[in-house]
């Protein structure tokens, strides 16, 4: 990229919050903005003030490049803050939880009933030598166990660090040794589209490759314990994997008859709360560090503003707990605020594809926080499965992950928010810790396909390649570049785990001034945020500048296409070439005259210069667990390279189909 981003995006239409929604809203006073940036340090220190701390912090922050401490010499508890605060304020008879399984079975909990099963979990992990300190491994199906096990290691001041369900083994024993965990806590299984995904079978694989820090294999009988799934259920065939007597140990006996009495450990405001792998586009995973005041003071926060929870609102985020957003939005944000959720175990289309139209059904879920790609699911399933559920409890919409497009925006609003919630598009990082640009829903006027702007007290920008702050100086016009973030924030990265030097030079030395978050992004005339994507993810197409995301949003507009997943494939005459893959819709023929339809609808769309130069037509593209597209593996099928790194593949069929596929001549 030699020049700034020059975005081609034309979406002008804009939705402003409506009376109703603003006049309830916990934040509406547009001052609000105004005020924390007068007295940013103020305006966090107002925050940490709503927790519980055993003693007061003497500093706000100190900031030494790049290092932050947040709230130093101040002590608190993550677990208590989430848990225990509630039920001595007298509310332990709220529900923190309602648990839906795949199959069916409905388990709630009280917070008075989760600082119980905590407390147990905490002295069952204590029982096995973990003491504060000690990193835990955790690696279960999602559920309510998987947000307890977290909580209980908060509790006793022991790291953890959660590794997907849907990982493998070998990225399972990789991220246990990098933080050379102790104890690792699994389960037999996990439900998955009717079947069971075999967890206790893959640590065993795991732990086969070698990882000499784990001492003990606690395994939580999520499969088969009886009386935790609905009768009748008919438990298909697995492999449960081999038991090995002194190393692993049955949750119900490791834990159910543990005392429901556990003191949450005083931590140091900048002690670790947990390690979280991301994957970085080369190299190894990166242990990302958070410690718990700030990291606490952020999610708090956002959770009240972002989502504006109130006290008898049911939340539903739909990620797992293995991800960021699951810590952040799930255990420590809305918890923190003595919010009743919905955690939900399995997949979207199980037994059918109005699975989660019918959970908001049923537990009359308010606020609905999820994903772009699994919006765009929903589409292509078709509007039947969420108009035959009542959807009138919802208030709020959230997406987070990928950039939405504005077809898929349009469609949440419509068919999901029945026009009345408004829709919150939240961009940040497993490294931001919480929501960095974000509308705060009864303040900003949306717009389809942008994150708006950064949250109060943050100060973010774009940057050009050479450093030079285009965001800030920016007159009433579109301006594009890398995206940063130029003040320290409490929920702030603090490291990568064991290599600081990687620490430094991915986020720090790209400009001496600000925190690089590798996106580009454009900041419209009105100052709204669009995130274009990674910054991998940019095309330069005969010298200019295109993003992967506009092409895709393009090529979704087409009423022929469900999905579409864009690469800059090498192209001797212009640098790079546009490859599109396409999915279409039921009902629509994969023949020349579609791809000519498409492509001069791009044209018309963004501009002749984005035209795709070859289309393909697919049945699916490779994507990550946690659902970004995996553009590197497209480009090698594109350019007729052998296969890179295929191991975080959802599905890994997908890329050899795709590989024959691309062989078989187009239609030009
Ligand atoms: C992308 C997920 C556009 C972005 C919380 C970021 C987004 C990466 C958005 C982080 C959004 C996340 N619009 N892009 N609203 N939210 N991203 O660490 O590229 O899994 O850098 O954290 O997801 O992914 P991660």
């Amino acid at each position: 990229m030699s020049e700034t981003i020059a975005t081609l995006l034309h979406e002008t239409r804009r939705f402003p919050p409506s009376e109703a929604f603003k006049a309830q809203a916990n934040a509406n006073d547009p001052a609000i903005y105004d005020q924390a940036e007068a007295d940013w340090k103020g305006w966090w220190a107002s925050w940490a003030e709503k927790l519980d701390w055993y003693e007061p912090w003497n500093e706000v922050v100190s900031w030494e490049r790049p290092n932050a401490k947040w709230f130093s010499g101040g002590k608190l508890n993550a677990c208590y803050n989430a848990v225990d605060r509630h039920v001595e304020a007298g509310r332990g008879d709220k529900l923190a939880f309602i648990a839906e399984g795949e199959p069916g079975d409905v388990r709630t909990f009280s917070f008075a009933q989760v600082k119980d099963r905590v407390s147990q979990i905490a002295n069952g992990l204590k029982a096995q030598g973990v003491v504060k300190g000690d990193r835990v491994c955790i690696y279960m199906p999602m559920g309510p166990e998987l947000a307890f096990t977290m909580l209980a290691c908060a509790r006793i001041g022991a790291p953890h660090s959660v590794v997907f369900g849907g990982f493998s083994a070998d990225s399972l024993a990789d991220r246990i040794n990098d933080a050379q965990a102790k104890v690792l806590v699994t389960a037999d299984g996990g439900w998955r589209r009717g079947g069971i995904v075999a967890l206790k079978k893959i640590a065993d694989q795991a732990l086969a490759k070698g990882c000499p820090s784990i001492e003990k294999v606690l395994v939580y009988e999520r499969v088969g314990a009886p009386g935790t799934l609905t009768e009748g259920t008919v438990t298909p065939e697995y492999d449960r994997g081999e038991w090995r007597p002194g190393r692993d140990l049955w949750w119900s006996e490791a834990i159910d008859g543990q005392s429901q009495d556990c003191p949450c450990e005083p931590m140091e405001a900048e002690d670790l709360l947990f390690i979280l792998y991301t994957s970085g586009s080369t190299g190894k995973p990166k242990g990302v560090m958070h410690t718990t005041g700030g990291y606490l003071t952020g999610v708090l926060a956002t959770s009240k503003l972002v989502f504006d929870l109130k006290d008898d609102d049911v939340f539903w985020c739909t990620a797992d707990c293995g991800w960021i957003t699951g810590h952040s939005y799930i255990v420590y944000g809305p918890m923190a605020n003595g919010v009743t959720q919905i955690i939900y175990e399995g997949s979207p289309d199980t037994p059918n594809k109005d699975r989660f139209w019918r959970i908001i059904e049923q537990h009359r879920v308010n606020i609905l926080y999820t994903a772009p790609t699994a919006i765009r699911a929903f589409m292509k399933w078709g509007d039947a499965y969420p108009a035959s559920c009542d959807l009138s409890s919802l208030r709020l919409l959230g997406t987070v992950g990928e950039p939405i497009n504005p077809e898929a925006w349009i469609w949440y609003n419509e068919k999901i928010g029945g026009e009345r919630c408004p829709i919150v598009d939240t961009w940040w990082q497993t490294e931001t810790g919480a929501i960095m640009l974000t509308p705060l829903p009864g303040i900003v006027a949306t717009k389809p396909g942008s994150a708006t702007r950064p949250f109060p007290g943050l100060l973010a920008s774009v940057y050009s390649e050479d450093g030079v702050d285009v965001g800030l100086e920016h007159k009433g016009e579109d301006v594009g570049g890398l995206l940063v973030l130029k003040r320290p924030w409490p929920s702030m990265i603090r490291g990568v785990w064991g290599d600081p030097q990687r620490f430094k030079e991915t986020y720090w030395d790209r400009f001496e001034d600000a925190y690089f978050a590798g996106d580009g992004a454009k900041i419209d005339a009105e100052g709204y945020y669009w995130i274009l994507g990674r910054v991998d993810d940019i095309m330069v197409v005969a010298g200019h500048n295109i993003s992967t995301m506009e092409v895709e949003s393009a090529l979704v507009g087409h009423p022929a296409v469900a999905e579409a997943a864009v690469i800059g494939k090498a192209d001797p005459l212009k640098g790079q070439a546009i490859a599109a893959f396409v999915i279409i819709k039921a009902g629509w023929e994969p023949n020349d005259a579609l791809v000519k339809a498409l492509r001069d609808h791009v044209a018309n769309e963004i501009g002749p210069i984005a035209k795709p130069s070859t289309i393909i037509f697919t049945a699916d593209v490779p994507k990550t667990r946690s659902g970004k597209i995996m553009r590197r593996l497209l480009r090698d099928i594109a350019e007729g390279r052998v296969l890179g790194d295929t191991t975080t593949l959802a599905d890994p069929s997908v890329v050899n189909a795709l590989k024959d596929q691309y062989s078989t001549p187009q239609p030009a």
